[in-house]
């Protein structure tokens, strides 16, 4: 059923370029989980934008839609409330892409810092006229829906920045169509990577995946970094900025026990072992429904795929709405209508 209109709308996407991890759920999933409700959800799977570095990779896209999709399912995304939209499944988003960027400056995309990061981790031959433009395609992700609102991690706010300010220029050129979009940061650290090294990255292999079995997350557990200068139980350790206690706090619920370990591993009262097998038990009774739910979709295939295509449906009638309205204001599209 489609949330009434009255609901402001949101607009906030995934690459698909890998199955999704505990990351994902602590810094954007959990957020997403919970403004189902409020407001007027679009969780786009951005195909596209993922072949920004990934273009050679097509078997891996493919494959990660899917995964993501699985992913949103079990955790509790609801396709009867919000839309799960395939970026490419609406050509819409390429069309208002390549119309933005006529009134967009270079200068916006020369300036943005998260992009000129990732081009300098880029070999130059992948440094792709359309990875340049990705920011652009994420300002067209975000204004066909119209969003008003764009959860999302810290390292995106450039590409709001620049959503806003292609908005409104185009409303000062063309007429009021597009809300200025606010973003909405969540409040939750980064979870950091099992090595204790920086974020989870799948790349990286530090990562513990929602659709990991019990036995491989005990097994990635086990091996977690904890405070290096605690070579044996009897010396006291560090809690803050080791990767177990950021786990515990964020997946062991019971915080009595969570401050117990705490206090004995700073004291040097209490051997890693112990504090690991709780967290891989936290971590399993958290994943287990998660898991359930994953195996019966994947015996349902039907529903993953009724999932995209009712969102895609209702991403598409917006489009077309969209795009009505942007091609009437730049008066394009049009111009056999009068010949007589
Ligand atoms: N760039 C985002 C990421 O890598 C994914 C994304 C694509 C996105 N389009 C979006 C996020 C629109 C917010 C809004 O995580």
């Amino acid at each position: 059923m489609a949330a009434p209109t009255t609901k402001k709308r949101i607009l906030t996407g995934i690459r698909p370029t890998g199955a999704l991890h505990l990351g994902h759920y602590v810094g954007a999933l959990h957020n997403w989980i919970e403004l189902q409700d409020q407001y007027d959800c679009y969780f786009l799977i951005a195909d596209y934008q993922a072949l920004g570095d990934h273009f050679h990779e097509i078997d891996l896209i493919r494959d990660s839609v899917l995964q993501v999709t699985l992913d949103w399912l079990s955790v509790g995304l609801d396709p009867e409330k919000s839309a799960f939209v395939v970026q490419s499944y609406v050509p819409e988003f390429a069309e208002l892409t390549m119309l933005l960027g006529f009134i967009t400056p270079l200068g916006m995309l020369e300036r943005n810092p998260t992009l000129k990061g990732e081009l300098e981790d880029l070999d130059v031959e992948r440094r792709t006229v359309g990875f340049y433009n990705y920011p652009m395609s994420q300002v067209a992700d975000i204004l066909l829906p119209q969003a008003h609102l764009v959860p999302v991690g810290d390292d995106q706010l450039p590409h709001i920045e620049m959503t806003r300010e292609v908005a409104r220029k185009f409303n000062r050129m063309f007429g009021n169509i597009f809300p200025e979009p606010d973003s909405l940061v969540g409040k939750v650290p980064r979870l950091s990577g099992t090595d204790g090294l920086g974020k989870m990255s799948k790349s990286k292999g530090n990562v513990i995946m929602l659709s990991d079995d019990a036995k491989t997350v005990m097994k990635k557990v086990r091996s977690m970094f904890t405070d290096p200068n605690r070579i044996r139980a009897d010396i006291p350790g560090k809690v803050e900025g080791n990767p177990v206690f950021q786990y515990h706090d964020a997946f062991n619920p019971n915080t009595a026990q969570v401050d117990d370990f705490k206090a004995r591993y700073r004291e040097g009262n209490i051997g890693d072992v112990e504090i690991k097998m709780a967290l891989a038990e936290s971590l399993n009774t958290f994943l287990d429904p998660i898991r359930e739910k994953r195996a019966y979709y994947e015996q349902n295939m039907n529903l993953v795929e009724e999932a995209i295509m009712s969102g895609v449906s209702r991403m598409r009638k917006v489009a077309a709405e969209t795009m009505t309205q942007v091609r009437d204001a730049m008066r394009i599209s049009s111009y056999t209508k009068n010949w007589k």
